[in-house]
């Protein structure tokens, strides 16, 4: 047995140590042939001997392990969020607020890339990996522990051998592999992700981890938390180096903001050359010992900053445009583009908006356009360039029948956009299912919008009534194309899960003109059971708080629709739960019910849980103060919320003086 160990030992050993040349240092000491063969010599003595198996061995990072769902985790510190500078002046306002703060100290600042992933938060106890958290709302995380241990860059033990130590950074997938994972997801018909950021959130908020697994995903560190252990920013930087992690290399230490500003210039004209995408540039004060001092707002640190890039602009040729038309039958017009590289993917459809977009810009197919991209917005069409040949191409000319089902299009007075008005349009049909089986909707899984195609195609479902009778063909579909048993008993599966959801979902997935997710809860929180809303008229409606005369009349307009009302007898008789079943607006209390508040400040517990007694008591947290506001509740160093709301004569609340308020 001790030889066992011993053999055991020696191969998580080189594989820990060859693991971090290619995958932290990127320069790898022997091929990946031999590294496969070790690994496979471990897993094969592992499976043999398994009560030698350690929770930090390399086989344990291949996954494998299928959750329910992630358990909330709170964050011993709140995860922050930075404020933005988009230019030179931002920056000098920044070190003025500092200077301010800290008069006669010197001090430097580190300059780094702001990478462009989500971010996350690694606790390992012991020496041992125990947790890797997600940000959430900043005080409460998701626990994707069995996600974040796939991560081949970071080390599941560490020489730090403190009971307690935490490490932030960000997870991020490469550029490469965006496009490989892409690539895949068009082959099998599934939907692409529109950038690695979304594609990194997705594989790091699935179940099964054997799929993060595949998925390539890397990790950035730089943040670690235990500040008292360091002077200095980039000594704690060169310190999670040693420890293995995966540290930027762009990151330089600058003295004055001059060099700050010409070290964002030069990580700025790197940008497109990198792996990895990156939004921006992050400046910290690098001296540890002047953070207290320099202190923080509700929300961020002041000792540092994000310096956002602008939104790159690149130029192609316009080789068309088509009609796309949407669940409301609402017409968008998109572009079809020569391929080109922007932010990192290679763009070649933009969106053009609407008719009168196009018109009013004079853009023509085959011309050349700007085209820009944003973060997560879909890249645009900005304008066309006008050159002496330009007015040699034809005119463009609206579009005046649907391109799916030819029905003449119309525009509504005062609105913009054109729409299909054909109840029947297939188009519609599908993007109404689309949206009613979406997450926020009833969050049903495994209806893409491909697969929705298909069945729509083949008669099985023409509505969202159909959906709860699809269990009754079970043996049909698996006989559909690339439908297969298992998919087709997790499909069944989590059509009947949705059953039970409360009834802002439903409600939402309805998709009933101007009612957003926003809408349909007010209106569940309200109303508390969907045959109450149905007979409620006009008036009744557009009394409650939130509710416009628009939404109201889009309401009572639905339910008058014979096939509408039919649909909820449908569905009631499938099984559905039509009631609320949260404790929003469950209790009452006039100072309170129907009022807005904002929250601010550090408070006995997380804000959360005031937010969530308020909405009880059926009253709205917003996040801005405005003259609407009717009450702030200001916890500790609460910051320039105190200030509006005092400036805008607000009744501001203690902790105290709330519970008294509330009577609790
Ligand atoms: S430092 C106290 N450094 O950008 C906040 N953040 O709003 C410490 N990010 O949520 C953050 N690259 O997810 C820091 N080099 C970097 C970063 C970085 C990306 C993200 C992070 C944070 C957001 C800032």
């Amino acid at each position: 047995m001790k030889n066992i160990i011993e053999k055991i030992n020696n191969l998580k050993n080189n594989l820990n140590k060859w693991g971090h040349a290619y995958y932290v240092l990127d320069s790898p000491i022997v091929d990946d042939a031999e590294y496969d063969k070790t690994l496979k010599e471990l897993i094969e003595l592992e499976n043999q001997y398994p009560e030698l198996i350690t929770d930090d061995s390399p086989s344990q990072k291949v996954g494998g392990i299928v959750m329910d769902k992630f358990e909330k985790y709170k964050h011993k510190l709140p995860m922050l969020s930075l404020a933005n500078a988009f230019n030179k002046e931002d920056l000098l306002n920044f070190n003025d607020q500092i200077k301010k703060e800290i008069e006669n100290s010197d001090y430097n600042f580190f300059v780094e890339p702001k990478i462009d992933g989500l971010s996350i938060s690694l606790i390992y106890n012991n020496g041992k990996f125990f947790k890797g958290v997600t940000r959430g709302d900043g005080i409460y995380g998701e626990d994707v522990t069995s996600n974040v241990k796939t991560i081949k860059s970071i080390p599941l033990s560490i020489e730090d051998q403190n009971d307690y130590v935490e490490i932030r950074g960000e997870v991020f997938l490469s550029k490469t592999e965006f496009e490989k994972i892409n690539k895949q997801r068009q082959t099998n018909d599934e939907e692409i992700f529109a950038n690695p950021r979304n594609a990194a959130a997705g594989t790091l908020r699935q179940l099964d981890s054997s799929i993060a697994a595949s998925r390539k995903l890397d990790a950035f560190l730089y943040y670690f938390m235990d500040r008292e252990k360091f002077h200095t920013h980039s000594e704690s930087l060169s310190y999670l180096e040693k420890m293995n992690f995966k540290i930027n290399d762009l990151g330089k230490i600058c003295k004055s903001i001059e060099e700050v500003y010409e070290h964002i210039l030069y990580i700025q004209s790197q940008r497109e050359n990198l792996e990895y995408e990156i939004d921006g540039v992050v400046i910290k004060i690098n001296d540890f010992d002047l953070y207290e001092k320099v202190g923080y707002t509700a929300k961020s640190p002041k000792w540092a900053i994000a310096f956002k890039f602008p939104a790159e602009v690149k130029t192609t040729k316009l080789k068309n445009i088509f009609p796309t038309v949407g669940r409301t039958g609402r017409i968008t017009y998109n572009a079809l583009l020569q391929p080109v590289q922007i932010a990192g993917t290679t763009v070649q459809a933009a969106t053009l908006h609407n008719a009168d977009f196009i018109i009013q810009r004079d853009i023509r197919i085959g011309g050349e356009v700007k085209i820009k991209k944003a973060g997560d917005i879909i890249p645009e069409v900005i304008a066309p360039i006008i050159d002496e040949n330009y007015y040699k191409l034809n005119k463009w000319i609206e579009d005046t029948n649907c391109p799916i089902c030819n029905s003449l299009l119309e525009r509504v007075e005062g609105e913009v956009d054109q729409y299909c008005i054909n109840s029947q349009c297939p188009r519609k049909i599908v993007r109404g299912l689309e949206h009613f089986v979406s997450r926020d909707a009833m969050n049903i899984e495994g209806l893409s919008i491909k697969i929705i195609e298909k069945l729509f195609e083949n008669k099985f479902i023409e509505n969202v009534g159909d959906i709860y009778k699809l269990n009754k063909y079970k043996n049909e579909l698996i006989q559909l194309d690339k439908m297969g048993e298992k998919s087709v008993t997790n499909l069944l599966e989590s059509i009947e899960k949705s059953k039970s959801n409360s009834l802002e979902k439903l409600f939402f997935g309805l998709g009933i003109r101007h009612v957003g997710k926003k809408t349909a809860k007010v209106l569940a929180v309200n109303f508390k059971e969907i045959d109450v809303i149905s007979n409620i008229n006009f008036n009744e409606l557009e009394e409650i708080n939130d509710i416009g005369p628009i939404v109201a009349k889009s309401v009572c307009d639905w339910f008058e629709i014979k096939q509408n009302a039919d649909l909820i007898k449908t569905l009631k008789n499938e099984g559905l739960n039509t009631k609320y079943l949260g404790n929003e607006g469950s209790k009452n209390n006039d100072k309170i019910t129907m009022k807005s508040f904002v929250i601010t400040g550090t408070l006995s517990k997380p804000r959360n849980y005031f937010k969530e007694m308020l909405e009880e008591y059926g009253a709205k947290v917003i996040d801005t103060v405005s003259k609407k506001t009717d009450f702030l509740l200001a916890g500790q160093e609460a910051g320039s919320k105190l200030e509006k709301a005092q400036k805008l004569g607000i009744q501001i609340l203690s902790e105290s003086e709330f519970l008294e308020m509330i009577g609790e």
